[in-house]
């Protein structure tokens, strides 16, 4: 009996549930007429006179045992309290969580794709890891180019034909390796160039390409769409100029400044009293890269640009200092926290 009694206490002991219908399996086996603890009182009747007033004793412990787990139970239950298996109260109410917010260079990525998403954009993605061939080669760079040089360029040791990708053009090399026009596509990602970080320069960045080929795009064409995406991003009176330039990628080339937006192009810090701020590189694709990419440049014309999202940041946001992006400071992130 005494046996008996120690393992049922242990039994009751390690008794949970959350469940109504186990509660109930719970009483039947233990409290009900025909349950475990009544048929011990039954036996009671044969336990020698000496031992009754012990095991007494124990039995009534042993039915308040099962009792009061039984109330406790049930009492939970009714009220739909909650407890996991480690006994955590899970109706306890929860520490409210620090919403975060988007980070600026986010931000303005977001922004960039929506705008050429408009109009038939579509976004693809190209690795950080490149090789010689896709970063350089492919894009028209001769061996020697300086962009090839140590000084900017992140190499692997043992093997200098793997690379960090120094711009995403390469991307443009991949899309058109892999599809064949018409191809609109966008490409923003992360760019490394090994260069001293200061206010202005950082060894990471961000840009976002754009590549569209098909039969008979022009000059015409990059223009008018670089033109619906300085209104869109910058507003509507922004004005935009091209300035003749040099990629080994594209011919002719061009760089694209718009009037500045903080003083609508009288002068001020921002454009350096010039009113004009520079914003990207673009040119129509060099008729190598195509046929590097086994498009046919007799059939086929297209054009590229890229555009750094740190420099538009910096300009809409008016921030000082690069790296900041790469600081993570919550003083400085939190205060982008109405934008989505
Ligand atoms: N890849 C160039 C850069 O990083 C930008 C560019 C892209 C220029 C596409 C022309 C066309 O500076």
């Amino acid at each position: 009996m005494q046996e008996k009694i120690q393992s049922y206490l242990a039994e009751i002991d390690r008794f949970t549930t959350q469940a109504a219908d186990e509660l109930e399996q719970f009483r039947l086996k233990f409290l009900s007429k025909k349950g475990l603890i009544p048929a011990l009182f039954d036996d009671f009747r044969n336990v020698a006179p000496e031992q009754r007033r012990a095991m007494g004793q124990a039995l009534n412990e042993l039915k308040n045992k099962a009792q009061d787990k039984f109330n406790l139970l049930k009492a939970k239950i009714e009220e739909g309290v909650t407890e996991d298996k480690s006994g955590t109260d899970l109706s306890l109410p929860v520490d409210f969580l620090q919403l975060g917010s988007r980070h600026p260079l986010s931000i303005i990525r977001n922004e960039i794709v929506q705008i050429f998403s408009r109009i038939g954009f579509v976004v693809a993605e190209g690795p950080e890891i490149e090789d010689d061939w896709h970063n350089f080669s492919a894009l028209n760079f001769q061996a020697d180019h300086p962009a090839k040089d140590m000084q900017d360029t992140f190499f692997i040791e043992s093997n200098p034909d793997i690379v960090l990708r120094t711009h995403t053009s390469p991307v443009q090399i991949r899309a058109m390796e892999l599809r064949k026009p018409p191809l609109r596509e966008i490409f923003p990602g992360r760019v490394f160039r090994n260069e001293a970080i200061s206010a202005r320069a950082h060894c990471i960045f961000h840009q976002v390409e754009g590549l569209y080929v098909d039969h008979n795009v022009s000059f015409a064409d990059l223009k008018q769409t670089l033109y619906y995406f300085a209104h869109e991003m910058f507003g509507e009176g922004t004005q935009v100029r091209f300035r003749p330039s040099y990629f080994p990628f594209t011919e002719p080339s061009a760089e694209m400044d718009i009037t500045c937006f903080v003083c609508g192009g009288k002068g001020c810090p921002i454009c350096k009293y010039t009113g004009w701020v520079e914003i990207l590189g673009c040119g129509m694709v060099d008729p190598n890269v195509l046929d590097n990419c086994g498009i046919d440049s007799e059939e086929y014309t297209g054009f590229a640009f890229g555009m750094g999202i740190e420099r538009i940041t910096i300009l809409k946001y008016r921030i000082q200092d690069i790296r900041l992006f790469f600081e993570n400071d919550v003083r400085f992130l939190k205060q982008f926290s109405g934008v989505m």
